[in-house]
């Protein structure tokens, strides 16, 4: 490995170093001063401090009311207070003694929503906010009883990543200003409402909760979520909610947990917030997972029965590090919140599982991330191939792609294999530490590097490593090639069988799915199937492996897309009931664009996603709507 970077080797650009020395300090603060294209806020102005939020949940009208009030820090002669909204009803503002606030709420524009400006009197020091979220509030998704899994009660949750809390809360929404709060919530009796902070484990008799989160966090990870929800711990740290009908299963999924949670602060320091829960949400969570502090959301899709879908609990977990305590600092900075965490997930689960495992789910990300940077070079912006990226006049949700999550990862990994894996890790805990609670650029990371890696181990870098893998288009040649013995003997038993050896030789009984292969090898035998199979072929495959019928969203995923690509009728009826079931973007998305590439595919996309539509949150719709070229 350290041949493949010698030619990096050089020293710290001399220039740089020039630079800074004439450079006056007001220059540098000033070429230091974040700019991010995502939020109105002028923190440097006037920034929040603290948010102690009071709202009512009302299922009937779909609407949440509140009174949000801020604690401020601003500069001497501020006037003002800018803070983001998105399609929020607002009817007043009041300073710290009642008095009325003069406010304004400008233009609306796309994504972005429409800036609050608060008039200040110089000495105010706390804002109060009364609002109403509007019926169509991007963040929120409200659940008829029937879009749960128990079918009893209504179900809300949040979903503020990247730039949605502004639609439930008038906030200063930019990942790098940090606020503590504290909230109480109103929710119809009988059910739980649960919150990215302290959280309560029963329900209460009157409806009514109380969350702290003491720490600074930004506003896209403030979450909420009500509904009919139980609770179990696993451990005296650990625990898991879900809708009475899940939590036997959930219980067993992420039995693990607390194993995980060990594993990461073995490898980069204690866990900061006391807690980690982890709730399984109804089907149409948009996302696999949500790393909201203390309570990471869930889809119900890694619901496997055989927690062989947990990485993606080691991915959230890995966030409560990269990600919330250290941020990225705006959402062109993506890649060192993605990128970090499947780093540091991976080694959770080497940890926990042994690296023949790991390095499974590292080829994967290898063929995800091969794909992506084939489909993104041959698009109309090429540029979205490097790790630092111009999301400027753009949804952040654009960045949201295998660039920042697997470009990232084998860059991190490349480090790693260049100074050792010991030096790296010293590095990786001294980052976390250092830079705990605060954001952090991608400039400022590659200082840190070259200062705190490189030149502390007296190793000289080339910049041009920066230039290749974070500045620059494409996959470098030098990006590192994982080794699996698991995988070469799927594709020993794929080719033998490919090449006419009949499927009852090839795997005995045991072998059958779920039993010795793991989600992963089946992932890896069903991504490489020849592209022309023929309908004998697809039965015998779906007599043999069952996969119409897998429990495995991952596997059955997988297996439709050659359902769809082989127009194989048998598996129709279940590709359609798990596309109305099911609101995960990453499923939707590849299985949608397979239907979309014949015109009788686009057709019955559009039926089935009629069908489906309502039942999936606002992020997918949106993806969704482009794709299927929909027209209400
Ligand atoms: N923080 C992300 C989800 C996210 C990113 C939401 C950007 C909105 C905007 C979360 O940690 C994540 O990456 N989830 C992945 C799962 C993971 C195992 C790769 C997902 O939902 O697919
Ligand atoms: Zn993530």
């Amino acid at each position: 490995m350290l041949k493949s970077i010698s030619k990096y080797l050089w020293a710290l650009s001399v220039s740089a170093i020039l630079f800074a020395c004439t450079q006056t300090s007001t220059e540098i603060k000033e070429s230091m001063k974040v700019v991010d294209n995502h939020t109105y806020a002028k923190p440097e102005e006037a920034v929040i401090t603290h948010l102690e939020w009071d709202a009512v949940v009302d299922f009937d009208t779909k609407k949440i009311t509140a009174t949000a009030t801020f604690t401020i820090d601003k500069a001497e002669d501020a006037k003002e207070i800018i803070l983001d909204t998105n399609d929020l009803n607002i009817s007043g503002v009041k300073d710290e003694e009642g008095n009325v606030l003069k406010y304004n709420l400008g233009k609306d524009q796309a994504f972005l929503g429409s800036p609050l400006t608060v008039h200040l009197n110089s000495n105010t020091s706390k804002i109060s906010i009364n609002y109403a979220t509007s019926a169509n509030a991007e963040a929120l998704q409200w659940l008829n009883p029937k879009q749960t899994a128990d079918e009893v009660a209504p179900f809300l949750f949040t979903q503020s990543q990247a730039i949605l809390a502004r639609s439930w809360v008038p906030v200063q929404d930019s990942p790098g200003i940090r606020f503590t709060y504290n909230a109480h919530v109103k929710a119809p009796k009988g059910m739980l409402a649960l919150m990215s902070a302290t959280n309560p484990t029963e329900v209460s008799e009157n409806g009514e909760y109380d969350f702290i989160m003491d720490k600074p966090i930004p506003a896209y990870l403030l979450a909420l979520t009500v509904g009919n929800i139980s609770y179990q711990k696993l451990s005296a740290r650990t625990g898991v909610y879900a809708e009475p009908s899940v939590i036997k299963a959930a219980t067993y999924e992420f039995e693990d947990m607390e194993q995980m949670v060990v594993a990461a602060e073995q490898l980069y320091g204690p866990y900061k917030w006391d807690v980690y829960d982890l709730i399984v949400l109804p089907p149409s969570f948009p996302f696999g997972g949500m790393e909201n502090p203390m309570l990471t959301f869930a889809t119900p899709t890694i619901l496997a029965g055989d927690r062989s879908l947990v990485s993606l609990v080691a991915h959230e977990l890995a966030h409560s590090w990269s990600g919330n305590l250290v941020t990225n600092a705006t959402w062109d900075d993506f890649w060192l919140n993605e990128g970090f965490t499947v780093y540091f997930e991976q080694r959770i689960m080497e940890a926990v599982y042994g690296r023949d495992y790991s390095e499974m789910l590292a080829l994967l990300s290898l063929q995800d991330l091969r794909a992506e940077v084939e489909d993104i070079l041959s698009g109309e912006k090429p540029e979205d191939t490097k790790l630092k990226l111009d999301l400027k006049g753009r949804n952040p949700d654009d960045g949201m792609t295998a660039i920042a999550y697997d470009k990232g990862y084998y860059f991190l990994r490349l480090l790693e294999e260049t100074v050792g894996r010991e030096k790296f890790d010293a590095f990786l805990k001294d980052y976390f530490t250092s830079n705990a609670f605060h954001s952090m650029t991608t400039d400022e990371f590659i200082t840190q590097l070259n200062n705190k890696l490189f030149d502390k181990n007296g190793i000289i870098v080339d910049e041009q490593l920066y230039s290749d893998w974070i500045f620059g288009e494409g996959l470098p040649a030098n990006c590192p090639q994982p080794v699996s013995n698991r995988f070469d003997k799927v594709e020993e038993v794929l080719t033998s069988w490919v090449g006419g050896g009949k499927i009852e030789e090839l795997f005995s009984p045991e072998d059958l799915i779920e039993k010795r292969w793991s989600s992963q090898e089946w992932l890896h035998f069903l991504r490489n199937l020849p592209e022309d199979l023929t309908t004998e072929q697809m039965s015998a495959l779906d007599l043999y492996f069952q996969f119409t019928g897998s429990r495995n969203s991952e596997v059955f995923s997988a297996w439709m897309i050659h359902v769809i690509k082989h127009q194989y009728e048998p598996g129709y009826h279940n590709l359609e009931a798990f596309l109305v079931n099911t609101g995960r973007r990453k499923f939707l998305s590849p299985l949608y664009a397979e239907m979309a590439k014949t015109e009788d595919g686009m057709k019955m996309a559009q039926d089935i996603y009629a069908k489906a539509r309502p039942n999936y949150h606002f992020v997918a719709i949106g993806t969704m709507d482009k794709m299927l070229s929909w027209k209400e």
